[in-house]
């Protein structure tokens, strides 16, 4: 919720079936905070209606080039500078084939025009056909050569019946568009190591050793430095959320996959954050067949697990370090928090560790706020207040700026 309250957002609608769906869209940016101003081109009335978008939009909708107490009252030059996004969702074959011309012959086509240098984001939407036609192909080449961003179009079914690439993207991946095309690309060329989840160490073919880490703090990190332009690779457990848009994801199993995928692409990073919950543990032997109990009626004996340490992957990033490359540690403390994290710290010998306590409440597990105290080796100490993890990992990004020689 603090990214889009100050923002404000043109909705620019053309004529198409899914025009019905950018209602959610306007919705949820309002939602979020957004101030929404709304412009259709004549053909988007026949698909959704004024009342409607109205009623959503909470102001009046804009659509005529020619009617003087609009053009007064909003002014089409001011409204294309002022916005700090224009969307245009549905972005038809035909609103493409207009832009792509640079034609002012209606009000969303003359303020796209009147827009210089500020983002606009393209939600393409059109039969499958339309849209592989190569008119369409080449407009939607020029207008990026142009400098305007694209989301979608998605494959699958469609209104008219057919399947195939030419779906309008989801409320979800356009918000995350937008939110990114006024994104300062402040980490364009980085390259950042993230490890995320638990791992699972296996007893035999059916059972394991594992935590109850949630991931949600890695993915957390992964797209806000995704976000920054950053290149993400992220090296996760076994966890089911979906891949965060634009993060290169390396599932894996156990410490030891964790730690090969891990270390094979350090070297070519420029930083480590290292959430992952890593099994300090694994048994010394899986069992090759399932592990049977007693036979009923036999003597009960204790079972006794034999384990061995696992690598730890901290420790051997920091160990292959070169300078320049900053790395970051996590670490969930249950006791005497702030004396573990400084112990952790100097042992481990990473540049920041982010310590928590997870028996405080909104901390910890499957949570979606954390309450941080960050430790740096220079004896830098700062204690943030209780955040959303998005928040956390925005500021734990900036620490890591702070870090780097040449940034
Ligand atoms: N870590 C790692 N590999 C391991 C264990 C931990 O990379 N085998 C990383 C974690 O991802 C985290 C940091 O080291 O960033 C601290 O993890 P933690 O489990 O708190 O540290 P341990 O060294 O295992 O210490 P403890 O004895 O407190 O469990």
């Amino acid at each position: 919720m603090t990214f889009w309250p100050s923002k404000r957002v043109v909705v620019g609608i053309g004529g198409g079936i899914a025009a019905y769906k950018t209602v959610d869209l306007i919705r949820r940016l309002r939602e979020q905070g957004a101030q929404v101003t709304v412009v259709v081109t004549a053909a988007a009335l026949q698909f959704i209606t004024r009342m409607t978008l109205q009623a959503i939009s909470g102001a009046k909708v804009w659509d005529d080039l020619f009617a003087l107490d609009q053009e007064q009252e909003m002014g089409h030059i001011r409204l294309a500078r002022a916005a700090d996004l224009v969307i245009v969702a549905p972005a038809t074959a035909d609103l493409l084939a207009r832009l792509a011309c640079g034609q002012a012959d209606d009000l969303l086509t003359t303020l796209l025009l009147a827009r210089a240098g500020q983002p606009v984001l393209l939600a393409p939407a059109m039969n499958p056909a339309m849209w592989h036609h190569p008119a369409t192909q080449r407009n939607v080449a020029r207008l990026q050569a142009d400098g305007l961003l694209l989301v979608g179009p998605e494959s699958g079914a469609m209104a008219c019946g057919e399947e195939g690439m030419g779906r309008l993207a989801t409320t979800e991946a356009i918000l995350e568009a937008g939110r990114r095309a006024m994104t300062p690309a402040r980490w364009q060329g980085r390259r950042l190591l993230v490890t995320a989840g638990p791992t699972c160490e296996a007893l035999d073919p059916v059972r394991y050793l594992g935590n109850r880490s949630s991931g949600k703090m890695g993915w957390a990190v992964a797209l806000a430095a995704a976000r920054l332009g950053a290149e993400v690779q992220l090296v996760h457990g076994p966890i089911a959320l979906p891949p965060p848009d634009g993060v290169r994801t390396v599932a894996v199993t156990s410490a030891a996959e964790m730690y090969q995928a891990a270390m094979a692409r350090w070297p070519d990073c420029h930083a480590a954050i290292l959430t992952a919950a890593v099994a300090d543990f694994r048994p010394q032997f899986c069992q090759t067949d399932k592990i049977k109990k007693p036979a009923q009626g036999a003597e009960q004996q204790p079972m006794t697990l034999v384990l061995q340490q696992t690598e730890d992957i901290l420790a051997a990033v920091v160990a292959q370090r070169r300078p320049g490359q900053v790395v970051v540690g996590f670490a969930a403390e249950t006791t005497d928090v702030e004396q573990q994290g400084w112990d952790k710290l100097r042992r481990k010998g990473c540049d920041l560790l982010a310590v928590n306590d997870v028996t405080a409440a909104g901390c910890g597990f499957e949570v979606d706020t954390n309450q941080i105290l960050l430790l740096g080796q220079q004896g830098q100490r700062q204690s943030w207040p209780m955040l959303t993890k998005e928040e956390t990992a925005e500021r734990l990004l900036g620490a890591v700026e702070e870090l780097w020689p040449d940034y």
